[in-house]
């Protein structure tokens, strides 16, 4: 946790942004996994924990903008409690943690906030983004569910949005340990791509890892030699020689600062020429974003120079063709990068996508383009010393979508499809690394964890 004072300031600083009426941030409760008592491992919300700091269940911060009251709701334990989770401090000691005075039974909220109601003033809420959540807001407000989404404020999430955006050296410092846990999975993932391994073993060691290091994994681990599905969970492939392992994994610290680092490494250790030719053209995209990142610098025009880099790549190896930028410009490239190249990454690993992710990647000045490929980019707006993003371009071969393309004849003048026939046993690579925003660059955090070809096949023969 950090010092009180932090999370005093953090509210002082939001109720500048809230003209008028009462802010309430929800925290999460236990969540059963197939019944009652069998929780998940528990997860405060992002928000709670940015504001007021606790990680326990059950309990509600209120912030009133228009009397500066801010009270934590929340019921000290029984001795049932205790019993099963042994001693707890109080609500009042645990409230002063974070610097807030006023604590009150979780039961008080209702008649609070119906109070606050039938006074005719503001609630001011976030997007609820658990069932419990509406279920509770529902009885809190006594009002139907339908109409919960009414106090979902615009602005409450554009005032979280630009704190949270920003990091500060502390919360800089969190996501460099979660990076440096991530250099421990992704080295021993990196050592343990040997044909006949299962992707399970590898799997299962990271995750371990990361809890052995400070918390869970900040989601779940994508580990395939079948890269070319972008997000494959599915961990039961036995590792052969000739496919590339694709590890997109990261951890949270304890105080839930997050990493997100992916590696793509051949199995066995050797890269083959075909898979060299491949990986130099995403790591020269990755590499082309580090050296052009800075305030100022659009991240959609970073998305668009790790399209180019890529479309360029591909032309040389004649898997496409024609002119780069205009490529990229008609968004041919998108066959082989169909996602964007980052998203904003701190308490949650996509960073405040809960409040929509349109508040947090773009503005009046950069709106979202409706082009296949480009349109996945979560984050496209002008970059602000102290943002953290992921950078994480790749080139993927993925036949479904080679085939459907090809059957339409799309971008023939931009695409080899007889050359792109003989890579569709290939599968898909993805670097990517977490960069912070400085004045006048960027910075990538953590430990460096390999990513040339050279590193990496020193680090497997090790
Ligand atoms: N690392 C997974 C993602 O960024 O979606
Ligand atoms: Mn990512």
């Amino acid at each position: 946790m950090f010092e009180a004072s932090t999370y005093s300031a953090r509210r002082e600083n939001l109720r500048k942004e809230i003209s008028e009426g009462l802010i309430l941030i929800l925290g999460n409760q236990e969540a059963s996994m197939n019944y009652p008592a069998n929780t998940y491992h528990y997860r405060q919300d992002s928000n709670f924990l940015y504001f007021f700091g606790l990680d326990q269940p059950d309990l509600a911060g209120v912030i009133d903008i228009d009397s500066g009251t801010e009270i934590i709701f929340g019921n000290d334990v029984t001795m049932d409690d205790i019993i099963w989770m042994g001693p707890q401090p109080l609500m009042k000691d645990r409230a002063a943690r974070v610097g807030v005075d006023n604590t009150k039974p979780f039961t008080d909220l209702a008649p609070y906030l119906q109070n606050v109601l039938n006074s005719g003033r503001k609630i001011h809420i976030t997007p609820p983004y658990r069932g419990d959540h509406w279920m509770m807001l529902h009885s809190l407000f006594n009002k139907d569910i339908n109409d919960i989404k009414a106090f979902v404020s615009e602005e409450l999430i554009r005032g979280i949005v630009k704190l949270r955006a920003v990091k500060d050296e502390h919360e800089v410092r969190e996501i460099e340990k979660a990076v440096d846990i991530a250099y421990e999975m992704h080295t021993t993932a990196m050592k343990m791509a040997m044909p006949g391994v299962v992707e399970r073993e590898i799997a299962g060691a990271i995750e371990g890892i990361s809890l052995s290091m400070g918390g869970p994994v900040s989601f779940p681990v994508i580990l395939s030699i079948n890269g070319q599905t972008l997000h494959n969970h599915y961990h039961g492939n036995t590792l052969r020689e000739g496919r590339m392992m694709v590890t997109d994994a990261g951890a949270e610290t304890p105080m839930h600062y997050a990493s997100d680092i992916t590696r793509t490494v051949p199995v066995g250790g050797k890269f083959n020429q075909r898979q060299k030719e491949i990986y130099e053209i995403v790591l020269a995209a990755n590499n082309n974003v580090i050296d052009a990142c800075k305030p100022g610098i659009s991240y959609k025009n970073m998305h668009l120079l790790a399209a180019r880099t890529i479309a360029e790549g591909l032309i040389s190896l004649g898997i496409m063709k024609g002119n780069a930028e205009d490529a990229v410009a008609q968004g041919a490239h998108a066959l082989f990068f169909p996602h964007g190249l980052g998203h904003m990454m701190g308490l949650d690993v996509h960073d405040m996508e809960g409040l929509g992710e349109n508040y947090v990647g773009y503005d009046e000045e950069v709106t979202r383009s409706d082009q296949f490929g480009l349109a996945f980019l979560r984050m496209g707006r002008k970059l602000e010393p102290g943002f953290v993003m992921t950078d994480e371009p790749g080139i993927y071969f993925i036949p479904a979508l080679i085939d459907q393309w090809k059957k339409e004849k799309k971008f023939e003048g931009f695409i080899n499809y007889e050359k792109v026939e003989t890579y569709k046993d290939f599968g898909g690579i993805r670097i990517e690394d977490d960069l912070l925003i400085t004045r006048d660059g960027c910075r990538v955090l953590g430990k460096p964890i390999p990513k040339s070809i050279a590193d990496i096949e020193a680090t497997m023969r090790s």
